[in-house]
């Protein structure tokens, strides 16, 4: 029986996966690397220091800075991501959004967030959810996705077995963490990159409680 639903932030709650990306292209180009939307998939879910990592992987340039280079293009990473949400002065749900967690909410579920961002509790603060949810994984310390050590978190915060969960990601490293938490996986975007999942719709517009509900249903009798 489903008694829980853990979401990602960004880019199934809101549209900062964007964001994330504009900020980390700013960065590479300054390090004279360039990156793709298509690459920016392998981004997505990503924790910062391994997004960095990977960027650098990307262009050639791994063994060239020191711990220290890195931290820095790290936090001027973080500075161009918070610029650009204080830009964007309106950060909004993503369509759908908050009835579908407002119908969670009323149906009884409880509701975890799984965000690799040290961001997110800022992000739920300034969308006025933060009380939706009953908890909210920490990744300054577990694993970052695609280990399953966020999803795990939120189950055991939740005191709800993994079996029991739902969870929600646009990211290729997001499905394949929460498959190997052992739960049912739902995917939003393009199914090229989610086809792991148990359920892919390509927007939060078709995403339902019930139509979710149905599919996990579907897949478990
Ligand atoms: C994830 C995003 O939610 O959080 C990644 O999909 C991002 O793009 C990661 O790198 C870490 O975010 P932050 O805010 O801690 O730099
Ligand atoms: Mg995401």
């Amino acid at each position: 029986m489903i008694k829980a639903f853990i979401f990602d932030l960004d880019g199934v709650i809101t549209d900062t996966a964007e964001l994330h990306y504009q900020a980390w292209k700013r960065c590479a180009e300054k390090l004279n690397i360039t990156i793709d939307s298509k690459f920016n998939e392998r981004l997505k879910g990503v924790g910062r220091m391994e997004s960095l990592e990977l960027i650098l992987e990307h262009g050639g340039k791994q063994n060239h800075f020191t711990e220290k280079e890195k931290r820095i293009v790290a936090e001027e990473k973080n500075e161009y991501y918070r610029s650009l949400l204080i830009e964007n002065q309106s950060l909004e749900m993503l369509p759908n959004m908050h009835t579908l967690l407002l119908d969670i909410k009323h149906s009884g579920y409880k509701l975890a967030l799984a965000s690799a961002s040290r961001n997110a509790p800022l992000i739920l603060q300034a969308l006025g959810i933060t009380q939706l949810f009953d908890s909210l994984a920490d990744p300054s310390i577990v694993k970052g996705k695609p280990a399953p050590d966020l999803f795990l978190q939120a189950a055991a915060l939740l005191k709800v077995e993994t079996q029991e969960c739902i969870a929600i990601e646009d990211a290729q490293s997001g499905i394949e963490a929460i498959n190997r938490a052992g739960m049912f996986a739902v995917g939003v975007g393009e199914v090229t990159y989610l086809k792991q999942a148990d359920y892919v719709v390509p927007t939060t517009k078709e995403l339902s409680l019930n139509e979710i509900l149905v599919r996990w249903w579907e897949k478990e009798y």
